[in-house]
């Protein structure tokens, strides 16, 4: 734990003198600082502040809130974006008007039961409104206190997010609201992500990545890499001697082991050209099939062609040959190749 007292009253004393002026900052009513926590997820605080003042001003009570058609409603997001936030919103507001008489729950886990609040609202709410001593773990937080610490543990872990909660508990046993909000305005005004302003940071001795020179690597995140899926057809080829068409792959992916041949989908008419003119396309479909790698997904559509091929006409590149049943066992299939023999030699190996 940083000093305690030190690192909060200084983190307090800069935030009462440089905090921007928000017009939900100027209230103390639970729906209007519920209603800007809402907003400012996913949203600047610049581009709320237009939003939220007309928002209240048709919406001033839960009372008027609750009575309101969900288009209105809407209507008066268009361009904040992420809809579903509204909606929740709308639909929590009229919960806490029919179950609490209008009055939001001071009980966090009664507010937490209300559609759309995560962690991060009941803590900021109940916090800000209440002083109820829970700490708000945001974006900002996490960079913040990973900072602080130099604590380098991934924060898109759930663990990690657990962590951080129990560390900050301390210093949220009083003044919660006031913390929470400095520590927030820290991450948005000085720690921020690219080019944190250390030289006037109120906390930089109690830094730990200052000290150590390691601001910039965190906090650390791990990315989630969007798969890409591939969608290919794959083809069963038999000559007239009953041999299987095999092909060996010269790409990183796999590079050396064997497949049947195999075309992304766009491209699998190059398959027909090269059997030529003289061969009776029919290609019956054999299965469907998804595989798995770390960045890429194939999804393969495999088929068997019925018609045997005339090997004498066919001439092979270096890197393809025709493969008997039986040797099978000394060629190097994947898995998704191993998967797809199978399901072939169950439906058309009549020995
Ligand atoms: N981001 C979201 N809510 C905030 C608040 N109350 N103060 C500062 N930054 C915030």
């Amino acid at each position: 734990m940083l000093q305690e007292a030190t690192f909060k009253q200084d983190l307090l004393e800069w935030f009462d003198a440089n905090q921007r002026e928000m017009p939900w900052r100027e209230t103390s009513n639970p729906y209007y600082i519920w209603l800007s926590e809402v907003m400012l997820q996913q949203t600047q605080v610049n581009t709320v502040r237009d939003y939220y003042r007309r928002f209240i001003e048709r919406f001033p009570t839960i009372e008027d809130l609750s009575e309101a058609r969900e288009d209105e409603v809407l209507k008066l997001w268009e361009g904040l974006g992420y809809y579903s936030r509204a909606r929740n919103f709308h639909q929590a507001v009229k919960e806490v008007h029919h179950t609490y008489q209008g009055t939001v729950p001071r009980n966090p886990e009664d507010f937490k039961a209300l559609k759309g609040v995560g962690p991060y609202t009941q803590a900021a709410v109940m916090s800000i409104a209440f002083d109820y001593p829970l700490p708000t773990v945001d974006g900002n937080v996490f960079r913040v206190w990973s900072r602080l610490n130099n604590d380098t543990r991934d924060t898109k872990l759930q663990s990690t997010r657990k962590a951080f909660e129990q560390e900050l508990q301390p210093y949220v046993e009083s003044e919660a609201g006031q913390f929470n909000q400095a520590m927030m305005e820290l991450g948005a005004l000085v720690c921020t992500p690219k080019s944190p302003l250390c030289l006037f940071c109120p906390v930089q001795e109690h830094c730990s990545a200052f000290h150590a020179g390691t601001v910039l690597d965190l906090p650390v995140k791990t990315k989630k890499v969007k798969k890409k899926t591939k969608k290919l057809d794959v083809f069963i080829i038999v000559n007239e001697q009953g041999e299987i068409l095999v092909e060996q792959r010269q790409e990183r992916l796999l590079n050396g082991m064997w497949e049947f041949p195999m075309y992304e989908t766009q491209q699998s008419h190059e398959l027909q050209t090269w059997l030529g003119e003289g061969y009776a396309w029919d290609a019956q479909h054999l299965m469907q099939l998804k595989h798995q790698f770390t960045h890429l997904t194939w999804d393969m559509s495999v088929y068997v062609l019925q018609q045997p091929v005339n090997q004498n006409q066919l001439e092979l590149p270096d890197n393809m040959t025709w493969m008997s049943v039986d040797s099978k066992e000394t060629f190097n299939f994947p898995v998704s190749m191993t998967k797809i023999f199978k399901k072939y030699l169950s439906q058309y190996d009549n020995r």
